[in-house]
């Protein structure tokens, strides 16, 4: 176990300070430091953040420096360049590739033995950039993945068939992004599974409809809040806890956290949410579900997207 757990939170935006502030609060972590490229931002976001601290759990806070990766058991990068008006998205990317790769350096410089967790989107090429640039074992670097579009499905089945949604297992897998896919063999509910569970559910009678368009819903959800609110935080906020909690308690959880394939599902050289066991050293399994033809299909076409825009990331230019 940690001597010392502390998380280094790289990136004091919205998401960044939705996961210190619901981190915080769960007093799993003993320290939790923030940086920015905005120092003004990081240094109020610190004080605001640790005037709650007579009602958390004991924990310390403060603004972090490049030293703090020496010791750190967690750093979770949530930095990144907002896209500018007319801006195409693979530009975009080229600025968040370039603010990934000299915050890797950073932590390298130091000779860090923390576990690397990259949020910043499109996260799936942001953690293979991260994972290529540190030469780490692929375990060390993950990508927050699918984890928040699972809890969004488990969210949205719990809610249609009105029943705990800690009894609804339910997996999102692929790129975190448009060519994810909903694994419906592996969602079930109190382990029964959806074929089974939906004729004796009662919530509806055309369920072959409705759960396709949950999947939709999943899909859509953050365009959605984006439309309504600018963007979204809390809800990464607690799926970066749950990732974060299972490494500092070696839980052996499995989250579909985005992580490098070699060979796994007959994939390779692309990372990806995909159901992986995760405690203190990162992603210590891959595990590797049987899928159906089709959804086997959807995930080599997710891999194939990312593929290629990790190439185009790095075609000459
Ligand atoms: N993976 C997911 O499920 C998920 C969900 C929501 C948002 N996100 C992504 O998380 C990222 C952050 O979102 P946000 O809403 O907090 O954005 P934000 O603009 O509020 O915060 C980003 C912060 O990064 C800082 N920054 C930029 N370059 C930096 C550098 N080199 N070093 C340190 N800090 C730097 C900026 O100053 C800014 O404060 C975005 O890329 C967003 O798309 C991912």
């Amino acid at each position: 176990m940690w001597k010392s757990r502390k998380v280094v939170i790289v990136g004091a935006g919205a998401v960044g300070t939705s996961f210190a502030y619901a981190l915080a609060q769960k007093g799993m972590a003993d320290e939790i430091c923030i940086s920015d490229a905005n120092q003004d931002l990081a240094e109020g976001q610190v004080l605001d953040l640790a005037h709650g601290l007579p009602y958390y759990p004991p924990v310390q806070i403060h603004v972090g420096h490049k030293q703090d990766y020496a010791d750190a058991s967690i750093i979770v990068i949530t930095a990144g360049a907002k896209q500018g008006p007319g801006e195409t998205r693979l530009n975009l990317l080229q600025k968040n590739a370039t603010i990934i790769e000299s915050i890797v350096d950073d932590v390298l410089s130091e000779n860090s033995q923390a576990i690397l967790l990259i949020v910043s989107n499109p996260v799936d090429i942001l953690t293979h950039v991260a994972l290529q640039r540190s030469g780490w074992p692929k375990g060390r670097v993950i990508g927050s993945g699918t984890v928040l579009d699972s809890a969004r499905f488990r969210y949205l089945i719990s809610q249609h068939c009105n029943v705990d949604v800690g009894n609804v297992h339910a997996y999102i897998l692929g790129e975190h992004g448009d060519s994810e896919f909903a694994a419906w063999s592996m969602t079930n509910v109190a382990g029964v599974p959806m074929a089974e569970y939906c004729p004796m559910c009662g919530a509806c009678e055309d369920w072959d409809e409705q759960l396709a368009q949950i999947a939709r819903e999943v899909k859509e959800s953050a365009y959605h809040i984006i439309n309504y609110k600018g963007a979204t935080y809390y809800g990464i906020g607690m799926a970066l806890v749950r990732i974060v909690g299972a490494i500092l308690q070696d839980q052996r959880s499995v989250l579909t956290v985005s992580t490098f394939l070699s060979g796994e599902y007959g994939i390779s050289n692309v990372c990806l949410g995909i159901p992986s066991v995760i405690g203190q050293a990162g992603v210590i399994k891959i595990v590797e579900a049987p899928l159906t033809a089709q959804e086997q299909q959807s995930l080599e076409k997710s891999a194939h997207t990312l593929q290629q825009v990790f190439q185009d990331l790095h075609a000459p230019r």
